[in-house]
């Protein structure tokens, strides 16, 4: 099943009774195996969660800590995108030319990469002699 399969199914899981916005997210791993996540809504608006956050999550959980390949789905207009929060926490696992694909549900798909995404991102780098 490609990444973007596997998102578009965990997407079916994503609790979103808030906004009603599902969305799905699917991590390869450096060790080649796949971890899914979905949008986690809550009544408490801020506490609920992203895809993408989840994928890592459980990605993080399983012992893996490098993402090689990252996926995104949602059924909107054109092909979904992270959130600034998300973006920073994928840059967190991948380097910057880790291909992210981001889709519609209908089949309309683009590719990125994690330094398009978030260009002169915070990283370890700034934190030196702090
Ligand atoms: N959302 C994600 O899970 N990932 C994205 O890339 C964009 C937004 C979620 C957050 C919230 O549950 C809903 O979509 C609407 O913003």
């Amino acid at each position: 099943m490609s990444l973007i399969e596997t998102a578009r199914k965990v997407r079916e899981n994503a609790y979103a009774p808030y906004s009603h916005f599902k969305v799905g997210a699917a991590v390869k791993a450096a060790s080649g195996a796949v971890y899914g996540g979905c949008n986690v809504e809550n009544v408490a608006y801020p506490e609920g969660t992203c895809a993408e956050a989840g994928a890592i999550a459980a990605m993080i959980a399983a012992g893996d800590t490098r993402i090689t390949e990252v996926a995104v789905i949602a059924d909107c207009p054109k092909p979904v995108s992270p959130c600034g929060g998300c973006r920073q926490k994928i840059a967190e696992f991948a380097d910057g030319d880790v291909v992210v694909t981001l889709a519609t549900t209908s089949g309309v798909i683009q590719t990125t990469t994690v330094a398009a995404l978030l260009p002169d991102g915070f990283d370890q780098d700034h934190m030196r002699d702090a």
